[in-house]
């Protein structure tokens, strides 16, 4: 692991919000006096009815519940516009950079309140109320935006699902969230490339019952409108008018519900509330990316996933930024195209994932080098571990040497950043998260729960809440309490192993659970294993992640077929296509294994480990192989294994 230490730039250290000593000085006063800390950052939002209370919160077993702010009243559409408005009217809230490079506008906070009280009257127009689930299916263009302000000016819950989930995920989260409208598009555009989002929200709608489908005409594509069912848009924003009063919402109100994978069963529904969440995604978007009136700010995320929630939209919004917003893909029309568009837009903070960097990084410098990304200040990562040669690369070729990275740790669940450097404050170790936030309490503990001191590895828990934080799984209390606050009694699990060197820096080293992280994509391998298993021919499945250069980890598919049934190149493709049909692409297995039989234990139970390190063609290592039922199925697994190096 690499130690190398980057020392913060001189120049950064003049103008930065933080140095070190103030970082330590904040740091040891929130954690010391929460309610004093926190009850002082809540006033970074406005309050229609301010709080007395600041911080509610038990982690007690049984007891789980979380609560800030808890009898303040407030409206997030509010903060992130209306009340820039006196300032800011004229300033871009949204530059909007679309596939076709050709494709780009900018929208004014002016006109943002205009867009955004115009999709609150239709949402009410078309019978959306308060405290209703609204499904938001959208490619990245503003009135993605649009729909999660409007639904939280009206005080609805929006649920979005990526656009590149399938029919059957897309139908499975509306199910989920109850919800029986769906916002989305005629279609979507990537890379050139047509995305058939009202044709999947079609097919999703025969699984489960939808109202109301809203359409947004984006490609002008031809699509079927269901009578009495779909509606344009446009239509109907033209018959509405263009102020709306932001509803008047508690702050333990729920603002959004976002699917994640988890290690067992379906996704979960993350319940994230309104005050509590805004005030810690505005805090974390000032300091993590040394926010400044004026900067051009760029997260390269999908409102999809929770990046492009908290650092898209609520964060840079309620802090009065401008943000960008980008419909496309980092390698249309060219490979330059990130650093095109941060030319074009001068782009000073610049957001992405390391998937993204080691695809570039393949290209070679030139791409990146012909351009000038004269205006870029600052680089920051997420989703994945970063590679210290993927961050040397990044931080050398991208940002010349000049630019901090913050490699940014947090989770769907967490809301907003909680491991991070903190530019002008702290010194950079390539590939370590650092230090946490303000707030923020790690602990690193053992198997058994014992909290370990000092330069360390284990499991990753977090000892305080922090406001930010989900409040519960939406419709399932037990399943939360279940999921992260059971295994160690009194501490939120965040399921993520790390290690602490002896600068107490934290370095996170991955799930330790059955969760893979594809590209920055979370994925249970429970769900590929039921899609898998759901197709005819296939009688077990077990899938695993393995080292990838590109995705950081690939997924490796262990399959038993039913009896009578051959393997064949032809199964494999079809088995491919049958996952991504059932979840979306981005669960395609990378590498499938035939297997007559899966290493089990005597009572029947997979022992993945052996199936990881198989995997991980580490097969030397496999370990204790005492309790397998049938010690044959190992080297056949050995002998055809996928991943030969
Ligand atoms: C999991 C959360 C946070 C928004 C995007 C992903 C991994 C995330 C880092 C990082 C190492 C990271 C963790 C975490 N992760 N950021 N900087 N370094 N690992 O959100 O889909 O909820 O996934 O992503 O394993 O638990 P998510």
């Amino acid at each position: 692991m690499s130690e190398t230490i980057y020392d913060v730039p001189a120049a950064w250290a003049k103008k930065a919000h933080l140095n070190d000593a103030k970082y330590k000085k904040m740091y040891a006063a929130s954690i010391k006096d929460p309610d004093k800390f926190w009850g002082e950052q809540g006033k970074r939002i406005d309050w229609f009815k301010p709080y007395t209370k600041v911080r509610n919160a038990s982690y007690k077993p049984g007891k789980v519940s979380i609560k800030w702010y808890e009898d303040g009243t407030t409206n997030v559409a509010y903060n992130c516009v209306d009340r820039h408005l006196a300032t800011r009217a004229k300033q871009t809230a949204i530059i909007w950079e679309g596939d076709d490079p050709s494709e780009s506008k900018k929208i004014t906070y002016g006109q943002l309140y205009t867009e955004v009280c115009k999709f609150a009257n239709v949402l009410k127009a078309n019978g959306v109320k308060k405290g209703d689930r609204v499904t938001i299916y959208m490619p990245m263009i503003p009135e993605a935006a649009y729909a999660m302000l409007a639904c939280a000016r009206i005080g609805a819950v929006h649920s979005i699902v990526f656009g590149g989930f399938s029919p059957d995920s897309l139908s499975g989260r509306i199910e989920g969230a109850t919800s029986d409208v769906v916002i989305t598009a005629d279609e979507g555009l990537r890379g050139g490339r047509k995305v058939p989002l009202k044709v999947n929200v079609d097919a999703a709608a025969e699984k489960v019952p939808v109202k109301t489908v809203i359409v947004v005409k984006r490609t002008g594509g031809d699509v079927a409108m269901k009578e009495g069912r779909d509606v344009w848009y446009h239509e109907e924003a033209a018959k509405v008018s263009g102020h709306c009063p932001p509803a008047e919402m508690k702050a333990e109100d729920p603002l959004f519900i976002l699917y994640t994978s988890g290690s067992t069963g379906k996704p979960k529904g993350v319940l994230h509330t309104t005050g509590g969440y805004l005030v810690y995604a505005a805090i974390t978007h000032q300091y993590v990316f040394d926010y400044h009136d004026g900067d051009i700010y760029w997260c390269t995320a999908d409102v999809g996933w929770v990046t492009g929630h908290s650092y898209i939209v609520y964060g840079p919004l309620a802090n009065g930024a401008t943000t960008l917003m980008f419909e496309g893909i980092p390698t249309y029309p060219s490979i330059s195209r990130f650093w095109d568009v941060v030319d074009k837009h001068k782009v000073n903070t610049f957001y992405t994932a390391p998937t993204a960097i080691r695809s570039l990084m393949g290209a070679g410098e030139e791409p990146v080098k012909r351009t000038k990304r004269k205006s870029l200040r600052l680089l920051g990562s997420v989703g994945e571990p970063i590679n210290p040669e993927a961050w040397e690369w990044y931080h050398r070729v991208v940002g010349d040497r000049r630019c901090p990275i913050v490699d940014t740790w947090w989770q769907t669940e967490t809301g907003g950043i909680l491991i991070t450097p903190l530019p002008g404050a702290t010194k950079l170790k390539p590939g370590s998260a650092t230090r946490p936030f303000f707030g923020v309490k790690p602990e690193i503990v053992d198997a058994e729960g014992k909290v370990l001191e000092g330069a360390t590895e284990g499991n990753l828990v977090l000892a305080e809440s922090w406001p930010g934080q989900m409040r519960t799984v939406y419709g399932d209390h037990k399943r939360f309490e279940e999921t992260y606050f059971a295994t160690y009694p009194n501490k939120y699990f965040t399921g993520d192993g790390c290690r602490r060197d002896a600068d107490g820096y934290y370095w996170i080293t991955g799930r330790v659970d059955d969760v893979i992280n594809v590209s920055g994509h979370r994925m249970g391998t429970a769900e590929v294993e039921s899609a898998l298993v759901a197709h005819p021919k296939v009688s077990e499945a077990a899938v695993v992640g393995y080292p990838h250069d590109i995705k950081g980890q690939g997924i490796y598919a262990y399959v038993t077929l039913m009896s009578g049934e051959m393997p064949s190149e032809a199964l494999r493709k079809e088995l491919v296509g049958h996952v991504r049909k059932e979840i979306g692409p981005i669960a395609s297995p990378d590498l499938i294994q035939f297997s007559p039989g899966l290493p089990k234990t005597r009572s029947g139970k997979i022992m993945r480990r052996i199936l990881r390190k198989i995997a991980e063609d580490e097969f030397g290592a496999l370990g204790d192989t005492s309790t397998l039922a049938d010690p044959a199925v190992v080297e056949d697994l050995i002998a055809n294994r996928q991943n030969k190096r």
